[in-house]
């Protein structure tokens, strides 16, 4: 016999697991939608959480992560602890039967995505990680234009990520939070080159500058696809603030002006021989996307845009480029063959 649902979700009570930053891009797009709410914040300390409440407006506020996990009245939490914690707490908010929309990097070992995709398909929940450039419509539409033969065949990929962190104390500059700008903001040309290119790398080679606490202030990486195509990419917590992406093939190249953080209307050239041509892309919201997502996946049983299988891929290539940097040689990410599209 189908069990009756008792009150079928239709509208979503996010939880924020901690006050962190960037949870102010998340509030207003809960805030306008239809199908979720802002409905609780958690923090380690009572006051810090009743503040935070107060502050934006949050009804419900939390003194410990724990006792937010344990309310039956949220259903989605949203993860934006540093990086280190992002696996153990997302794994104990599937057990506690929440949905998690988790920050990337999702984890910081391919072990650690593999116990979430367990758990999760143990409590039958939906994880996703927090790529929010992957929704917008410019990205599909770059990953449409190179796989439409428009720039002929596809050769090399150039992405960054950098900007200058001056914020002693940060997290991201801590090794045992998961620190260091590849897990931060290289993480993004990474797994844009995956997406576009739409296979994995056979093989990687990385360099690091490293602080004297071990992490890579600068990360320079090199990336082979399967059928001859290269991807180069950096990240820097010492360089200005760059952000790009450049798909290069055998008759046309694509510049991608605004990669990762692409707003409403934005521009995108393509360039032949010294001819550019300009093509506008009307976008949304930046962080809407993967709201919707998420609203899609529990309320509407539809697969979230990224898959766990695909995070996994990108911790695995960043898990390869930390040790080709180590070793001074070339590695190959732990994949199933699978993955590899020829
Ligand atoms: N997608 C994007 O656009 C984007 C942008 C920025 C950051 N991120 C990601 O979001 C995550 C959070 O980044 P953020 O810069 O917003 O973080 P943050 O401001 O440093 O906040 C992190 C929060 O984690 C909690 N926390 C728990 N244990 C901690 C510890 N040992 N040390 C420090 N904080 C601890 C704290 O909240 P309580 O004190 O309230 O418990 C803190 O406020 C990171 O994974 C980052 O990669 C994503």
């Amino acid at each position: 016999m189908t069990p009756t649902l008792k009150n079928p979700l239709t509208r979503l009570r996010w939880g924020l697991l901690s006050t962190a930053r960037i949870n102010r891009a998340l509030i207003p797009v809960l805030r306008q939608s239809r199908r979720s709410e802002c409905a609780a914040v958690a923090s380690r300390s009572a006051q810090s959480a009743q503040a935070y409440a107060q502050e934006w407006g949050i009804p419900r506020a939390f003194d410990s992560y724990e006792a937010m996990l344990a309310d039956p009245d949220i259903d989605v939490i949203y993860n934006s602890l540093p990086n280190s914690l992002h696996a153990e707490w997302t794994i104990r908010a599937v057990q506690a039967g929440k949905h998690v929309l988790c920050e990337k990097p999702l984890a910081t070992s391919v072990e650690q995505v593999d116990a979430i995709i367990q758990a999760a398909s143990r409590a039958g929940r939906i994880v996703a990680e927090a790529f929010m450039y992957r929704h917008h419509p410019q990205t599909l539409r770059v990953k449409e234009i190179v796989q439409s033969g428009m720039l002929g065949e596809l050769r090399l990929v150039r992405g960054a990520f950098s900007f200058t962190l001056d914020r002693p104390g940060n997290p991201r500059l801590d090794p045992a939070m998961g620190g260091g700008s590849i897990w931060d903001v290289g993480c993004y040309p990474i797994s844009y080159a995956r997406y576009v290119i739409g296979a994995e790398p056979v093989e990687v080679f990385g360099w690091q500058m490293s602080a004297p606490s071990g992490i890579d202030e600068t990360f320079v990486g090199q990336m082979h696809f399967p059928n001859g195509v290269v991807a180069q990419f950096d990240s820097s917590f010492h360089l200005p603030y760059r952000a790009q992406m450049e798909f290069i093939g055998t008759h046309a190249g694509l510049r991608v002006r605004v990669p990762y953080k692409p707003g409403k209307a934005e521009k995108i050239d393509l360039l032949r021989g010294d001819q550019t041509e300009t093509i506008t892309i009307r976008g949304t919201s930046l962080y809407q996307g993967e709201v919707e997502d998420m609203e899609n996946a529990i309320l509407h049983g539809q697969p979230p845009r990224i898959s766990l299988a695909d995070s996994r891929a990108n911790i695995a290539v960043i898990q390869a480029l930390l040790r080709s940097a180590q070793e001074g040689t070339p590695c190959e990410p732990n994949l199933p063959q699978a993955a590899i599209k020829e």
